[in-house]
């Protein structure tokens, strides 16, 4: 058994190394740069703990860590140029860096050498992990796609937050873990119990997410300090200002988001703190970790076994960066 610390250092080991060829720098630079600017390594992490809450870290589980990182540097690359990032972990985002077309290329080849990685693996279960890798990587487009849409809506409800995030994040996060009980040899019933933890867990780690870009130290977070408030984001934190707040502060941070004065960021933050909408987020986090834990427990597993997953959902929605 291995916590969180340890998986991250076993994956970086096999993870640190040139993934694409030496021709053609100007395309495989790129990808090589977001690779090496750093990342916390979650989604790996949430396979190799899938896989290890039922038996000991298989060989392939290594390819599967690896093609969910990629994806997920793949979807972030997209994501930086569909949110007009200027900054990902402390540095210039690739399309800032390299251009808006190389940065298009560099993230579809990230997500052909993730199902390069897939096709490596040696045991039987491709068929089955292709099934949920893909059903996954369906939802992720279907959540940045209502992420976008929801710019332009002047309301969205919670219950639209929740399922917006749920696919463009939490997803992923649950599917990685459940890629993880394949490789150990969990039954379906367990699998989903996994799912389901990865799910209400990956609400709140987008919860927490959404709450750094507002309220985070930028040199930790290592974005641009607002970038959802900028592009008019539909969080919790404007659901919440706009579900609570008096007509007149309403009116106003309707105004801020039609027109986008100068001041914007810090006359949005002082809604959202007027509304306690900061505040909200420990709740929220708290509610979704409870969720998570309650489906955690039923796995039938000896709980020591469950201990890692446990310290990694409390560090993922504690976490400053
Ligand atoms: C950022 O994910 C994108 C989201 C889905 C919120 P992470 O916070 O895991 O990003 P890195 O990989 O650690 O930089
Ligand atoms: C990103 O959500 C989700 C995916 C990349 C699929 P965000 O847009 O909130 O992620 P950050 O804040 O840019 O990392
Ligand atoms: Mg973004
Ligand atoms: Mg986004
Ligand atoms: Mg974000």
């Amino acid at each position: 058994m291995h916590s969180f610390v340890q998986l991250s250092r076993l994956f970086e080991e096999k993870f640190n190394k040139r993934h694409f060829p030496e021709h053609t720098p100007t395309l495989y630079d790129p990808t090589q740069y977001i690779l090496g600017i750093g990342g916390k390594r979650v989604r790996p992490v949430c396979v190799l703990m899938g896989n290890e809450l039922f038996a000991d870290i298989v060989p392939d589980a290594y390819y599967v860590a690896t093609s969910v990182e990629l994806f997920h540097n793949f979807s972030l690359i997209h994501d930086d140029i569909m949110d007009k990032a200027p900054l990902r972990r402390g540095f210039e985002t690739v399309h800032t860096k390299y251009g808006e077309s190389t940065a298009l290329l560099a993230g579809d080849v990230m997500l052909v050498q993730a199902y390069d990685s897939l096709i490596r693996m040696k045991g039987d279960y491709l068929a089955r992990i292709l099934n949920v890798f893909n059903r996954t990587a369906r939802e992720v487009c279907e959540g940045q796609q209502l992420d976008m849409d929801f710019e332009k809506k002047e309301t969205v409800s919670f219950e639209e937050y929740l399922n917006m995030i749920t696919l463009k994040t939490s997803v992923l996060l649950a599917a990685s873990m459940q890629l993880g009980t394949i490789l150990g040899g969990a039954r379906e019933g367990n699998q989903k119990l996994v799912y389901e933890f990865g799910k209400n867990l990956g609400i709140a780690f987008q919860i927490q997410d959404d709450y750094l870009d507002a309220f985070g130290d930028p040199a930790l977070v290592g974005k641009q300090p607002g970038g959802d408030i900028i592009a008019n984001k539909k969080t919790f934190l404007v659901i919440r200002a706009l579900e609570t707040a008096a007509d007149v502060q309403k009116k106003e941070l309707q105004r801020l988001m039609n027109e986008n004065p100068t001041d914007k960021v810090e006359k949005v933050l002082q809604i959202f703190r007027d509304c306690k909408a900061d505040i909200w987020a420990n709740e929220l986090k708290e509610t979704y970790l409870q969720k998570a834990l309650t489906h955690l427990d039923e796995v039938a597993v000896l709980g020591i076994r469950k201990q890692p997953l446990i310290e990694l959902a409390e560090f993922l929605i504690k976490r400053d960066k």
